[in-house]
C-alpha cells in the first residue's frame, strides 16, 4: 500500500530525512517511534504531499492505482484515501464540532453520505454528538483529539496518518483513543501509520514498528518483537515503561 525507498527530505538547510525506507501493506498498522526531532512529523508531512521530496521515492497503491507522492497534489492524495490527522490536533476553535467534522468531508458532494458519515462519527465518539453545536475551542484536549480523528474519518481514509494522538492526554483517554483506532483497523480495515512518543502504547496495537533516529530508521520489526526486545526498550522507548 505504501512504499518509501531511500526517501530524503531537506528543510531549510538541514537534511531532515536521510534516506528512509519502509513499507506498509493494506490493513496494517505501523508505528513510527523515536526521540524528539528524529523526523517523524516530517515523514508524515512528506507523505501528505506537504513537503518536497529531495531524493528517493514515496509510492502509494490504493484500489490498484499507484500514485507517486512527489507528483500528486495533496487534495488528490486525500481523495485517493490518504488522510492526515496532524500533530497538535488543529481543530478550528471558532467552528462548531459538526462544522469541523464536515470540513473533513470537503471533497465529498453527496449530502446523504456526509450525513451517514456524521452519524458514524457520533456513534464512534458519542461525546461529539452531545457537543455537536458547541464550538470546538471549548472541548477538552481528549475531546479535541476525538474530533481530529473523527474529522479524518469523514474523508473515508484507506490509510490514516496519525501524529502523536496521545499528546497531552490522560492515560485513560489515550487508551480509549487507541482502542478505537485498533477497532477501526479491525472492523473497517483502515491502514494506519502512527507516530507516537508513547512507543509502548503504539507498538501494542501495531503490526510492525520502525524506530527513527536523526533522520534514519535504525530498527524495524514486528510490533511485539520490538516491545519484547530489551535493548530496544532501553535505548529508544524510555526504559522499562
Ligand atoms: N521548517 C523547518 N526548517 C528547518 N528545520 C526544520 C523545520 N521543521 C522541522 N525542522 C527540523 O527537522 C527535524 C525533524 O523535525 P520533526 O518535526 O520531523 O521531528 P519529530 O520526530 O516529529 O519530533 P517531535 O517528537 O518533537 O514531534 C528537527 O531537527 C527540526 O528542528
Ligand atoms: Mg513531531
Amino acid at each position: 500500500m505504501l512504499r518509501l525507498e531511500d526517501l530524503q527530505v531537506t528543510r531549510g538547510r538541514t537534511e531532515v530525512l536521510r534516506g528512509i525506507s519502509l513499507s506498509l501493506e493494506a490493513g496494517e498498522i505501523a508505528a513510527l517511534v523515536g526521540a524528539n526531532g528524529a523526523g517523524k512529523t516530517t515523514t508524515l508531512m512528506t507523505l501528505s504531499g506537504l513537503l518536497p521530496i529531495a531524493g528517493g521515492s514515496a509510492r502509494l497503491t490504493l484500489d490498484g492505482r499507484e500514485l507517486d507522492i512527489a507528483r500528486t497534489a495533496p487534495d488528490r492524495l486525500v481523495a485517493a484515501g490518504l488522510v492526515h490527522c496532524p500533530e497538535g490536533r488543529q481543530v478550528f476553535a471558532r467552528l462548531t464540532v459538526e462544522e469541523n467534522l464536515r470540513l473533513g468531508a470537503y471533497l465529498n458532494r453527496d449530502d446523504r453520505r456526509i450525513r451517514q458519515l456524521l452519524d458514524e462519527a457520533y456513534a464512534l465518539f458519542p461525546v461529539l454528538g452531545e457537543r455537536r453545536d458547541l464550538s470546538a475551542g471549548g472541548l477538552s484536549g481528549g475531546e479535541q483529539m476525538m474530533l481530529a480523528v473523527g474529522r479524518a474519518l469523514m474523508a473515508e481514509p484507506k490509510l490514516l496518518l496519525l501524529d502523536e494522538p496521545s499528546l497531552g492526554l490522560a492515560p485513560q483517554i489515550t487508551e480509549r483513543i487507541f482502542d478505537t483506532l485498533a477497532e477501526l483497523n479491525r472492523e473497517r480495515g483502515v491502514a494506519m501509520l502512527i507516530v507516537e512518543q508513547n512507543a509502548m502504547l503504539a507498538l501494542e496495537i501495531a503490526h510492525k514498528g520502525f524506530v527513527m533516529e536523526a533522520g534514519s530508521i535504525v530498527l524495524s520489526g514486528a510490533g511485539r518483537e520490538l516491545l519484547e526486545d530489551a535493548s530496544v526498550v532501553e535505548a529508544y522507548l524510555g526504559g522499562a515503561g
